[in-house]
């Protein structure tokens, strides 16, 4: 177990972690066969259960448990797309039985998610005012976390929301490289844009996940990456899953350049209030540029916001005006799932006492 330090903290990384002691088998199962460094990959010897239960359990019974195990399931599948080279797990990237339980649990999930999303098409040259409507409609816009850090929050709660966006801030690059592959040749230098800003316009020191790392070390927090998911709950886990699936299934990707849309659109605001309140409780005051990761977003992401809709969007509705309502389903799951992921992160920053 790791611990914060830097600016006189101390939060245990499992702390905030909940823990299901009673949960069925099938992460167990998940993971035995993804420590297998001996098996062939095939898969067809494992006797994996189905995922049907489990995705019943979690997406239409809603039961707390299921929904952590589900998306913690989900999450390790993921990965395993994007598993190191030197991993011994990357041999079981097509391992059939693995990849059953993927598609039974994200049918479901997905299938959940867009039930309570009514379909909404984009007119061509109407993009910007349609997500922009969209987005200021919505309870996520402006969610009272980042007032709280603003106005309130103590350095050791600010450092929690550092902690919590590891998993998705460490991924991004692969994110943005996924939403690369087979884009349509107008939006390519948009999306290639947003992938040279991610390794720092070709400057080593200046790479999004280096900057980010400087965050870290500015609060004291070390940690392998399997600590930091260990963090999050379903909300959590969900919020990284959703891009995930998005950005890895080529069914998805008119809903992935919505789901980004938002992304880019609504850091700049919400982490201009969050070095507002880094400012004002102390954090990064004695080392320059530490907080660049985020005052970084707040700049470049507000050019990415506007290139992304005129470059990536409103080509995809012109192109390929049946599928826009597509584009504004993947900003609304987005936008949801930002949603329960910061009442969530929220709720727990509070419940830290000093
Ligand atoms: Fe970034």
């Amino acid at each position: 177990m790791e611990s914060l330090g830097g600016v006189g903290m101390s939060i245990a990384l499992a702390s905030v972690a909940s823990v299901n002691h009673n949960a069925p088998s099938l992460k167990g199962q998940v993971e035995r066969i993804l420590d297998d460094a001996t098996a062939d990959g095939s898969g067809e010897s494992h006797g994996l259960q189905s995922g049907n239960a489990l995705a019943r359990q979690a997406f239409l019974e809603r039961q707390p448990n299921a929904l952590e195990e589900a998306h913690q399931v989900l999450r390790r599948l993921y990965d395993l797309q994007l598993a190191p080279v030197h991993a011994p797990e990357a041999e079981h990237q097509y391992n059939t039985q693995l990849m059953a339980v993927r598609v039974e649990l994200e049918r479901a999930w997905i299938q959940s998610e867009l039930a309570s999303v009514s379909p909404q098409s984009i007119v061509p040259g109407e993009a910007a005012s349609a997500i922009r409507s969209a987005w200021k409609a919505h309870p996520s816009f402006d969610h009272p976390i980042f007032d709280f850090m603003e106005f309130g929050a103590s350095r050791e709660q600010i450092a929690l929301y550092f902690i919590c966006d590891y998993a998705l801030n460490m991924r991004f690059y692969d994110l943005i490289a996924l939403a690369c592959l087979g884009v349509d040749e107008e939006a390519r230098c948009e999306v290639a844009a947003n992938l040279w800003d991610e390794v720092g316009r070709g400057e080593r020191s200046r790479t999004h996940v280096t900057l980010y790392r400087n965050v870290l070390d500015q609060i004291g927090s070390s940690g392998d990456r399997e600590d930091y998911l260990a963090m999050l709950g379903w909300e959590g886990l969900a919020g990284y899953n959703l891009l995930m699936h998005l950005a890895l299934a080529r069914r998805q990707h008119f809903r992935y350049i919505g789901a980004l849309a938002i992304t880019e659109l609504s850091d700049p605001n919400q982490y201009a209030k969050l070095l507002r309140g880094c400012t004002r409780a102390g954090i990064g005051m004695d080392a320059p540029g530490v907080l660049d990761y985020y005052q970084e977003h707040v700049t470049v992401d507000a050019l990415h916001g506007e290139g992304w809709i005129e470059h990536v969007i409103e080509p995809a509705i012109r192109d390929h005006p049946t599928h826009s309502s597509e584009i504004m389903e993947g900003a609304i799951l987005r936008m949801n799932s930002t949603l329960r992921y910061w009442d969530w992160l929220l709720n727990k920053m509070k419940s830290i006492t000093s």
